[in-house]
């Protein structure tokens, strides 16, 4: 691979997705290891929108595992029962949480992480992982992301797990 991402931060969010999945698909198509893949996306997603955490949880059976991320250190293991991620894992649905301190139960893996959004990808009907991304900004994330990550996590379900 030698693919340059092509960012243009002069675009709306909406724009700046538009441009990235076509990208992100390109890349994992040339790839087949998951977690390379899993990687760069985190990669791809943090270059393109500057966002304070990027990462993935992995479902291995019994709890949600950290995998690929990009940002600050975080939470290794977060319960079925527990969290966004949690939510997320059990509902099968994206959840988005504009003030992580509204949210009872949320897992605060940084105190400057303000609100998040978290997706579930699945395979053979349960969830396989769930993208987790924070901002540092309240109320950062709309439906927006929740259209175009909900893309994502259909490419990472075809092409990735
Ligand atoms: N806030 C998440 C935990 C993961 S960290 O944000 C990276 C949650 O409540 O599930």
């Amino acid at each position: 691979m030698a693919e340059t991402l092509e960012i243009n931060k002069d675009l709306s969010r909406r724009e700046r997705y538009e441009i990235l999945l076509p990208q992100i698909k390109s890349l994992v198509s040339q790839e087949s290891d998951m977690i390379a893949n899993l990687a760069n996306i985190c990669a791809a997603l943090r270059q393109s929108f500057g966002f304070f955490w990027v990462g993935f949880y992995i479902n291995n059976g019994s709890e949600l595992v950290l995998g690929p991320f990009q940002g600050d250190i975080a939470c290794t293991r977060i319960a079925f029962n527990k969290g966004v991620c949690g939510k997320a894992y059990r509902d099968k649905v994206p959840v988005l949480v504009p003030d992580v301190n509204a949210f009872e139960g949320h897992i605060a893996c940084s105190a400057a992480s303000l609100s998040e959004i978290v997706l579930p990808a699945l395979k053979e009907g349960e969830v396989a992982l769930v993208l987790d991304i924070d901002s540092d900004k309240l109320n950062d994330f709309d439906e927006v992301d929740v259209e175009h990550l909900s893309r994502l996590m259909r490419l990472i379900e075809d092409k990735v797990l």
